[in-house]
């Protein structure tokens, strides 16, 4: 590719639309996110995939529910190998040992007044709790970068310094060195109309630079004083750790579809190596330490210039690739041309895997666990020792997916066992899930599931598809086994103490329509929303403020498994909220829930995107047991205009680590006028990542 040379007078910044949104999102954060996702159909025209039990007629209905499905007893998951367990996080304790009193800061165990929804341009934290930011946008990663100038930024600088728009947050214990951990973080997209200064950059300069701020950093932290507390470590080569990973980092493609001619490019004949890694949204973080991060809506990047491949008319249109990306990408760099690499595409989409502690290896794209817009993966360990890793495909009427490793999990933190666990997610079995519900006599929303099998590493469960058919063009395959048509699977995660699976499924204006009608798992048709704080409650078509979905497996291995909605989100004055059967009186108004995570008693943390009750965005505390389940109370909440992304709970529990993605991505701001100064340290928006502990 090409670096972008010296700046040549003004740059032409995107051009945005205008007119009302389906969400709370800006326009900004629409064109910049997904390319406007939501201004097209939605991209699954199949017609199978919904329960049409009557039961879920639209949804007025108050649902009158009872408590939790019976836990399963065999459903032991989480930190197995004792270090780099993602709820056990820096002190390597295994996850769901008490980690204290009350009075030691145990986030899981504070009692808190919840924070009000508010629109302020601040992350406001629970009385009682502090929080600091551990880095920002352009914050020096490895060591030689330059200290950040917004006015002379360079693809030689980014390359080198905290990308922009963190969203996954992992935090890995660092063996043998308590007072420091990991942080890696995802980039997922950027703001060209916040970050660059109008007449200072090329238009070329723009994309190149925009294109070095995607990707991942591993950053080490330091503790601080404050129990819970934690710092970027200001000597950047205090560890060997420190890493950006950028779009000129070689991945190595893995799996049964690796080589495949459909992977393969003019400058890549093999099919097996992809320089970079796109819109990383959500992820997770493996017992083997490793993290796991989701390419999701890869498809904006690609233009055209001229004729698209015939060869591949339906599957880029179930993936979304119109080769009218909103990013002119291929101005500098000819692989984001369709015309000429039309295979480029199908590089991205995958699950990419992250050795922090090998900084030198190639992150790995794991071809085995299915190409859609991955939201994240979460991996739990079955009684069997085969891994799962559960899976969101981010798009109005998509599918949950999960992977079954057909090995099992090497115990220990050697050397060779995690070059073993390593190579779990290259083979095994790929499944999508049918969600059947049971009706409506017992007033709940809740059935059964099973998952059905697409193929394994040497075999196609789906008529006239190979086992690389399946996984490169998964959305297709799972559209010929008929399963559930959700709305918008986000974060997919296993809970390390009851063993249940909490899914975010953060809104769709289109439910209710007639290509996406309501069913038991998705019975919300018409919703409750805010124009802004203190406005009264309006209806909206759709479902407009999402689902925290609770499912029950049998075993994690295995295919069948119940469910029930957890969380009905909105206002809790509106009808069709409902809170785990909590006192409707006594909970936060939850709205677009998107990330999920746990503290070790088994508590849920919920991060939201698109709040439309006229709040900002924030992080709420849910019990999910015992007589306070679904207790949804507000913990924080973010700047103007900014989602919260990527909730871990670590240190024992004491640390609330999430990601400000987005500050002052409302429509009409621009670098010269922004509608966010957040954190405050410039006279412009820095996304950072911040973590919130308990006053001394
Ligand atoms: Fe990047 Fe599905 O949110
Ligand atoms: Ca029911
Ligand atoms: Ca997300």
């Amino acid at each position: 590719m090409t670096i972008a040379p010296a700046p040549e007078g003004r740059a032409p910044l995107p051009l945005l639309s205008t007119g009302a949104r389906h969400g709370s999102r800006s326009y900004m954060t629409c064109f910049f996110r997904c390319g406007n996702a939501c201004d097209h159909p939605e991209p699954n025209p199949t017609e199978h995939g919904h329960i049409q039990d009557q039961v879920a007629k639209a949804v007025q209905r108050r649902a009158v529910l009872k408590g939790a499905a019976a836990t399963s007893g065999a459903l032991l998951v989480g930190s197995v190998l004792g270090t780099a367990a993602p709820a056990a996080a820096a002190s390597g304790a295994p996850a769901g040992r008490p980690g204290g009193g009350a009075s030691s800061g145990h986030l899981g165990r504070a009692a808190f007044s919840p924070v009000q929804p508010n629109k302020r341009d601040a992350v406001t934290t629970a009385a009682g709790f502090d929080h600091s930011v551990v880095i920002r946008w352009g914050d020096p990663v490895v060591p030689g970068a330059p200290a950040f100038d917004v006015h002379n930024q360079s693809a030689q600088a980014a390359m080198k310094q905290f990308g922009y728009n963190c969203d996954y947050v992992g935090v890995l214990p660092i063996e043998g060195d308590p007072k420091r951990a990991l942080l890696v973080v995802n980039h997922e997209y950027t703001d060209e109309n916040l970050m660059f200064p109008a007449s200072r950059y090329s238009a070329d300069e723009i994309k190149s630079i925009a294109m070095f701020n995607h990707g991942l950093s591993v950053v080490a932290i330091r503790r601080g004083l404050v129990p819970g507390s934690w710092y970027q470590e200001s000597k950047l080569d205090a560890t060997p750790y420190n890493r950006r990973i950028h779009i000129r980092t070689r991945f190595v493609l893995d799996g049964p579809a690796a080589g495949d001619d459909r992977l393969k490019t003019s400058s890549d004949p093999t099919g097996k190596s992809v320089l970079g890694t796109l819109n990383n949204c959500a992820g997770g973080t493996t017992p083997w330490g490793t993290v796991l991060s989701g390419e999701e809506n890869f498809n904006q990047y690609f233009d055209k210039s001229g004729a698209l491949d015939p060869r591949y008319t339906a599957q880029y249109a179930r993936y979304g690739i119109t080769g009218t990306g909103t990013k002119g990408w291929k101005d500098v760099d000819f692989r984001f041309d369709l015309t000429q690499e039309p295979h480029e595409p199908h590089r991205f989409g995958w699950i990419v895997e992250v050795d922090p502690f090998e900084p030198d290896s190639a992150p790995v794209k794991h071809t085995m666990l299915g190409r859609f817009k991955h939201e994240g993966a979460n991996v739990a360990i079955a009684d069997s020792g085969q891994v799962v890793a559960y899976m969101g495909d981010d798009e109005r009427g998509d599918y949950i997916y999960k992977f079954v490793s057909k090995n099992k999990v090497a115990k220990g933190s050697s050397r060779a066992a995690r070059t073993k666990n390593k190579k779990l997610l290259s083979q095994g079995t790929l499944y999508v899930a049918k969600f059947t519900g049971d009706g409506s006599e017992d007033n709940v929303y809740d059935g059964t599931g099973e998952w059905i099998p697409l193929c394994s590493d040497t075999e196609s469960f789906v008529e006239g598809m190979s086992v690389a058919d399946v996984l490169i063009f998964t959305r297709l395959a799972a559209d010929k086994v008929g399963p559930t048509k959700m709305d918008r699977p986000e974060d997919v995660e296993v809970n390390p103490v009851n063993g249940k699976v909490y899914a975010a499924l953060t809104n769709n204006s289109s439910r209710g329509s007639q290509s996406l009608p309501v069913d038991e798992a998705n019975p919300v048709a018409s919703s409750m929303v805010r124009s802004k704080l203190g406005a009264p409650l309006t209806s909206a078509s759709g479902n407009r403020n999402g689902y925290v979905l609770e499912i029950t497996p049998d075993d994690h291995a295995g295919t069948t498994f119940g469910w029930d909605l957890m969380l009905v989100c909105g206002d809790p004055a509106a009808a069709e909220t409902y809170f785990g059967g909590f006192d409707k009186s006594k909970v936060s108004p939850i709205s677009c829930p998107d990330n999920v995570a746990f503290d070790d008693d088994g508590n849920l943390w919920v991060s939201t995107d698109g709040n439309v009750l006229g709040s900002n965005d924030g992080i709420f505390r849910v019990p999910v047991a015992g007589p306070n389940r679904g207790q949804v109370l507000q913990f924080v909440t973010m700047p103007r205009g900014a989602e919260a992304c990527g909730p871990l709970i670590a240190d024992d529990s004491r640390s609330l680590f999430f990601a400000v993605q987005h500050p002052g991505e409302i429509d009409g701001a621009t670098f010269e006028n922004q509608a966010s100064t957040w954190p405050h340290t410039d006279d412009f928006p820095r996304p950072s990542v911040v973590v919130a502990y308990r006053q001394r």
